[in-house]
């Protein structure tokens, strides 16, 4: 059996939690940020191929309570398996942090475990790293005295899907986007509108998440170079997610202004492997403001400050007339712009989130 911590962005915990609990793992403890988990080693494949939400799957290396003198902490971690856990010739990194604990300077920490990682691998001689043949990522996480070591199972942050290598000026990140879509509680056999599509990112996560894919296909890991996990892993937790998937037809509607953008969008779709499920079109917001659509718009309008040259008042305030003239559909928008607030007549519910360093909140018609 293995631990594993699962972490997540600040109010995605409860989602982060129960895609863990989707795959039948044992939870063993939820933080701020961080759910932790036990499995055996096919957790490691499927847990990173399967998290639409998570940020980075770790290894638990090591635990221990009680860490209050750094000799006990260097023996703790010179007396790991380095030899077995650092594949020949990587560059090992490591990043360490401490809350409410004795040991507390992150930077001795960190120069500390470097020291003994180095003399349990290769003793008092120099260790040979080279970061092109690979990198071992290491976290020192040092938590009420309690020491955690722990080892990036994912590589790349796991939003990074891999099928969105261009983007827009101010793409919302693939786990917010995936959040959004189910927060919203869209009905898959309904119409799904995104009005301001950008790279397409939502409606490429809403068609993922009804066709049941799994998000972390099309990517590698840096788990996949590790000697000591069985080196078909991988490809089989590919082939038995490739078996969940359904193929039914789905309504999605992606539409933009910008035709650069949404010719970005279509490429992102096919990467994703979902370009059949969405409809894009070049289109102003303003088309659909006098329509009776009915099904879910989920969208993300230009706000803040990285899309100035758009009026992004009016845009705002357009959409809280539409939601408020139309009964008929079921809405959500990502916004930083607090003043939705005060244009929106139609019953709504606000819940903040990060979209990467910036606080957004997510409006949802509540009826
Ligand atoms: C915040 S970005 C959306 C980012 C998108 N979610 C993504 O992940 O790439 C807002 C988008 O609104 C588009 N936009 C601005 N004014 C518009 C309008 N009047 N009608 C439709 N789209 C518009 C911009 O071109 C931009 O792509």
């Amino acid at each position: 059996m293995h631990n594993y911590l699962l972490t997540s962005t600040l109010w995605l915990e409860a989602l982060v939690k129960k895609e863990v609990q989707r795959q039948g793992y044992t939870i063993t403890e939820v933080q701020d940020k961080a759910i932790y988990f036990e499995w055996e080693i096919e957790a490691i494949a499927r847990m990173n191929l399967w998290s639409r939400f998570g940020n980075i799957l770790y290894l638990v290396f090591e635990e221990q309570k009680n860490m209050r003198d750094f000799d006990t902490y260097f023996d703790t971690i010179y007396n790991l398996d380095w030899k077995k856990h650092v594949p020949s010739g990587y560059e090992v990194h490591i990043k360490a942090t401490a809350i409410k604990s004795e040991l507390w300077a992150p930077s001795t920490l960190q120069a500390l475990a470097k020291k003994a990682i180095v003399k349990s691998l290769v003793g008092d001689n120099i260790l040979r790293e080279d970061s092109t043949k690979g990198t071992l990522e290491v976290r020192i996480l040092m938590e009420n005295n309690t020491l955690r070591v722990l080892l990036n199972t994912s590589g790349k942050w796991l939003h990074k899907r891999g099928y969105r290598e261009m983007t827009g000026e101010a793409p919302i990140k693939e786990n917010i986007a995936a959040a959004l879509v189910i927060l919203s509680q869209w009905k898959f056999r309904e119409p799904l509108y995104d009005v301001f599509c950008g790279s397409g990112t939502i409606p490429i996560e809403a068609a993922m998440i009804a066709k049941n894919q799994a998000p972390g296909l099309t990517r590698s890991f840096a788990f996949q170079n590790w000697e000591w996990v069985p080196y078909d892993l991988l490809e089989k937790e590919r082939k038995l997610a490739k078996g969940k998937e359904f193929s039914g037809e789905y309504t999605i509607y992606a539409s933009d202004t910008d035709k650069r953008v949404l010719e970005t969008a279509k490429r992102n779709a096919k990467f994703a492997w979902v370009e059949d499920c969405i409809r894009f079109q070049c289109m102003d917001y303003k088309n659909i403001i006098d329509k009776q659509i009915h099904g879910w718009l989920v969208s993300n309008p230009p706000y803040g400050e990285r899309l100035e040259d758009f009026d992004i008042e009016s845009i705002h305030k357009d959409m809280a007339q539409l939601f408020a003239k139309n009964k008929e559909i079921q809405w959500g928008v990502i916004t930083s712009h607090e003043a939705f607030d005060s244009y929106s007549r139609a019953k709504y519910k606000k819940r903040k989130l990060y979209n990467g360093w910036e606080l957004c909140y997510f409006y949802r018609k509540v009826s």
